[in-house]
């Protein structure tokens, strides 16, 4: 018996082409949508639901790299040529021609995709009548067997279930597990940092996904004392708040509450990322930025007049709630791209989609590197510190500049729990232009042009989640001409969007102009990596939008 199954893959290996091969057109289902609008189906669903639920930004991007892996492996798998993602040397295996095709790949990617997220995905699927599963225990068995018997037992699984594609998917959805629970996330939360050993230990119940496991601490609270009602800040503290030396500059943790009495104290998310985490891209972290050196006094003063400036004007207070949220800007890049060049593939998007989540997380692992060594305070609890001292400034939800005591200072968006300096957003958003030029220069011969959120009114806008079910209207955006925000190129779109993080009062200047530096290599390294993975391919049967289903029985 144990011979026989050794044998198996020899065998088929020598029959060519295999006996079984399917037909896409027999088992792809007829309600699922083309492989284009499925994966965005997929994504924005997933999206609507980060955004719902209020997921923290690394968070989300860790997410989205799962869905790009499980896009980009199926791919790989489904192709003759293109390599691995996550080796970047040939996949450990590769389906036979007959499923070279965009519909097997994007069959294989909802497969991997729901692996993760059955539950929220589990309302498309149904309706698509794709009869997705868990891992089957005879896909995770071979799949374990791998390190010892080199692939065998897959391999002969595989050739069995006839390389169905949402088997390959299952496969595809394990490489994702394994490579998560060794990426130095703690995506899944097996690991804790235990304070007497001083070091992640494996957690063993009530485990919490992406905790810390390198135990960051805030620092003491300074002792200080500052301006008071009857003095100005200057006068009461001088070169003290200049400066603001010593435990003054350290990050200290914000209370958020809502309007229902409960409050809690910020801890900072994924602390451990920038120095725990695998970078893609770029193999080597870059040397540490330099100290900002900021009169903090001076930069606080600036925070509070652009704030001014911000509250009546809709087109900053627009741009400060699109670049908040990471899903609406790769929203409104990923369907500007769709739009301006039509004809590309499936395949072609599924590249864009791998290359600029690379260039995301990369930037996302090197702005918390150096938001972990830096531990700055944010303009709002060095504002707060003030108490008494009457400021002149904007507050959120309010078109009105107002003297309010400096202890009621709140920013014009939330603040993120993690330190202020660099930010993250213009490390994220300075890596997507850089990608996203290259690559469209690159595959099209020309750079995206025009990106406009708002109406579509003839003009090529793109709303988001516009009249969604699945989002609440106070978190859709682009649907109503007031929120129209239109970007010439794609570094327009990334200075905007480093610019409406000052604008909204949650920085100070040099955060935003030192991660435009530190993340500017990021693009390129990303697009080495997409084009090293494509290995050259044209991807057999390629697929793009208005070309006809394949039909049953029509081989
Ligand atoms: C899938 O996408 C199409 C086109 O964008 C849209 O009309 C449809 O509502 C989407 N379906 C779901 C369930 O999101
Ligand atoms: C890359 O593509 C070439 C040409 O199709 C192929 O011969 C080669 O095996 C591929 N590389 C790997 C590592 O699979
Ligand atoms: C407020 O500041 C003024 C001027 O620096 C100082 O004279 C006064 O004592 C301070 N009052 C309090 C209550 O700290
Ligand atoms: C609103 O802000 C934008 C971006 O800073 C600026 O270009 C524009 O002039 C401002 N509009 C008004 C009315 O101040
Ligand atoms: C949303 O729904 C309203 C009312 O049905 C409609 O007038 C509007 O055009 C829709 N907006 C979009 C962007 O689809």
């Amino acid at each position: 018996m144990r011979v026989v199954t050794k044998l198996l893959p020899l065998l088929a290996c020598a029959l060519s082409p295999p006996a079984t091969a399917y037909d896409i057109g027999c088992i792809y289902p007829a309600q699922m949508p083309t492989p284009l609008q499925a994966y965005y189906n997929i994504s924005a669903l997933l999206s609507a639901n980060a955004i719902v639920l209020g997921i923290e930004t690394p968070i989300v991007v860790h997410g989205a790299t799962a869905v790009s892996l499980c896009g980009t492996l199926c791919q790989s798998y489904h192709d003759a040529a293109a390599l691995d993602p996550l080796t970047e040397s040939a996949p450990s295996f590769r389906v036979p021609p007959f499923g070279h095709n965009a519909f097997s790949r994007v069959m294989c990617t909802a497969q991997c995709v729901a692996a993760r997220s059955v539950q929220t995905l589990g309302i498309l699927f149904d309706v698509w009548s794709l009869a997705v599963t868990g891992i089957e225990p005879d896909v995770a068995r071979a799949f374990s067997l791998a390190t010892e018997d080199g692939g065998a037992a897959l391999n002969a699984l595989l050739e069995e279930r006839d390389f169905n594609p949402l088997v390959v998917g299952q496969v595809a959805a394990l490489r994702v597990a394994v490579e998560f629970g060794g990426d130095g996330w703690n995506g899944d939360g097996a690991l804790v940092y235990s304070e007497e050993q001083d070091e992640a230990v494996p957690c063993t119940a009530n485990c919490r996904p992406y905790a810390d496991t390198i135990g960051y601490k805030p620092a003491p609270q300074p002792q200080v004392e500052y301006g008071n009602a009857s003095s100005s800040v200057a006068e009461s503290c001088a070169s003290q708040c200049s400066e603001c030396p010593g435990l003054c500059r350290r990050w200290q943790p914000l209370v958020e509450s809502d309007q229902r009495g409960n409050a809690v104290r910020q801890v900072q998310v994924t602390p451990h990322i920038g120095i725990k985490a695998k970078l893609y891209g770029q193999k080597e972290p870059p040397p540490p930025l330099a100290d900002p050196g900021y009169d903090y006094l001076e930069e606080a003063r600036l925070v509070l007049e652009r704030m001014s400036a911000s509250a009546s004007n809709v087109t900053r207070l627009t741009a400060i709630r699109f670049f908040d949220q990471k899903l609406y800007i790769r929203g409104l890049v990923e369907l500007a791209a769709l739009e301006q060049f039509p004809d590309q593939s499936y395949e072609e998007q599924v590249m864009f989609i791998f290359g600029i989540g690379v260039a995301e997380q990369d930037a996302t692992i090197l702005a918390w590197r150096e938001k972990l060594a830096a531990d700055r305070i944010r303009p709002t609890t060095y504002i707060k510190r003030w108490g008494e001292t009457i400021v002149r400034t904007a507050q959120p939800g309010s078109a009105d500049v107002v003297e309010i005591r400096a202890a009621d200072f709140e920013a014009l968006a939330r603040v993120m729990p993690h330190s202020e300096f660099p930010s993250g957003s213009a490390c994220i958003c300075t890596a997507y232009a850089d990608f996203t030029d290259l690559f469209t220069l690159d595959r099209f011969g020309s750079r995206l042009r025009d990106l406009t959120l708002g109406p579509d009114e003839g003009a090529g806008g793109v709303g988001l989640f516009c009249n969604s079910t699945f989002v609440p209207p106070e978190q859709q955006i682009g649907c109503i001409p007031e929120e129209r925000l239109r970007f010439a190129t794609m570094s327009d779109l990334a200075r905007e969007c480093g610019q409406s993080r000052l604008w909204a009062g949650l920085h100070f200047t040099a955060s935003v102009s030192a991660a435009e530096t530190q993340c500017s290599g990021l693009g390129r390294l990303a697009s080495d990596l997409t084009k090293k993975v494509r290995n050259g391919t044209t991807w057999g049967a390629t697929w793009a939008e208005g070309q006809p289903r394949p039909i049953c029985g029509a081989l």
